[in-house]
């Protein structure tokens, strides 16, 4: 802990398998991140209900796709915690009593909310109102001061830091302001070209096999401008090309490449083609690893389990702060360990 840079929570819904989006919008950078920070990986499967509640079966299954979707990308069991949130009852009771902080007028404003309720067309509950307290208990139960997430998350940490903020100034010190950390790649564009998305259909998936994914790149999104094959085309803004850029490792020859494209000199089929060469080059090993993984399943709750089993005295610790500091619980402590300055010091 003393040689690292400080702790970092953060985590996925298990919503089902992961994609590329993921992959380069997250999973990459909290994979490099794991030799400068002391890491929680979170397995949000509370959050999941918020929406989705009326699919219980789905959790277990997709849990277990997630975790073999992060192993695969080099998340190391053996450095960082993986965690399973709804295994860990401090991160519900805090957010209970984080909920306190929390003014509903505030939460109403939060554009991820707002957005999903006019998406979805759904009367939102409590428990989606409240979505990002729990993922500010998340965070917190572990005092992590750092959160690689997506950047739509922002609104979610900008909650978190207030919350942070409000307990430290009516409580005394006790919470770090969590900062965000974007990722430094460009966001993926999915098949069609709109945000690579689970629900559009539009995702290339770790676990697709090589035919699949050749299939898929094959049918992706380019130039809508070009008609032939010897029109000029675009490269900015066009998918294969912002793909290439992230996976292809010879830069120069993808630059050339371009400069082709530019002229009308290359067709859209002899680039998908290069991609999926690139792709399947860059997810063979991948591959290989979730294999291994799925196919030894035990082995996989196993590395849920111990994460579970590390991190939980941490947020207990956290949890039994708090209480004391709220004025709650105190009477489960022997009457000399309550320091009558927890009370005053403020
Ligand atoms: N809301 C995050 C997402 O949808 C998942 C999440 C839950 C999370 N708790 C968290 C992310 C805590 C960072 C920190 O991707």
């Amino acid at each position: 802990m003393e040689d690292k840079k400080g702790r970092i929570l953060t985590g996925h819904r298990p919503t089902g398998p992961r994609h590329l989006g993921h992959l380069v919008g997250t999973l990459l950078n909290w994979v490099s991140l794991q030799d400068s920070y002391e890491c929680f990986f979170l397995i949000a499967d509370l959050h999941v209900l918020t929406t989705d509640y009326e699919h219980p079966e789905r959790i277990p299954e997709n849990i277990l796709e997630v975790l073999a979707d992060w192993l695969a990308a080099g998340i190391d069991p053996n450095r960082s915690r993986l965690v399973l949130q709804s295994a860990v009852p401090a991160h519900a009771q805090l957010a209970v009593l984080f909920s306190m902080l929390a003014q509903v007028s505030r939460l109403g404003r939060v554009p991820t909310y707002k957005e999903q309720v006019k998406q979805l067309k759904l009367n939102p509950s409590l428990g989606l109102l409240s979505y990002p307290v729990l993922q500010s208990a998340d965070i917190l139960v572990y005092k992590a001061d750092t959160v690689p997430v997506g950047e739509d998350q922002l609104p979610h940490l900008e909650l978190s830091r207030e919350i942070a903020r409000r307990f430290n100034q009516l409580y005394g010190q006790t919470f770090p302001e969590p900062k965000a950390l974007l990722s430094p790649m460009p966001r993926l564009p999915g098949l069609d070209n709109r945000a690579m998305h689970t629900s559009y259909g539009n995702a290339i998936y770790l676990k697709d096999s090589p035919e699949e994914t050749e299939r898929k790149v094959m049918s992706m999104y380019t130039d809508p401008t070009r008609i032939h094959a010897d029109d000029p085309g675009h490269v900015e803004g066009n998918p294969v090309f912002i793909y290439l850029d992230v996976f292809d490792p010879a830069s120069a020859e993808v630059e050339e490449l371009k400069e082709r494209y530019r002229r009308g000199k290359v067709g859209d089929v002899d680039v998908k083609r290069r991609l999926a060469n690139v792709l399947n080059e860059y997810l063979a090993p991948l591959r290989q690893r979730r294999l291994a993984y799925t196919a030894q399943r035990d082995e996989l709750i196993e590395i849920l389990f111990k994460g579970t089993q590390a991190a939980m005295p941490i947020a207990m610790a956290t949890l039994e702060e708090v209480e004391l500091k709220m004025g709650l619980n105190v009477f489960r402590f022997p009457q000399s360990a309550i320091n009558h300055t927890l009370f005053t010091r403020r």
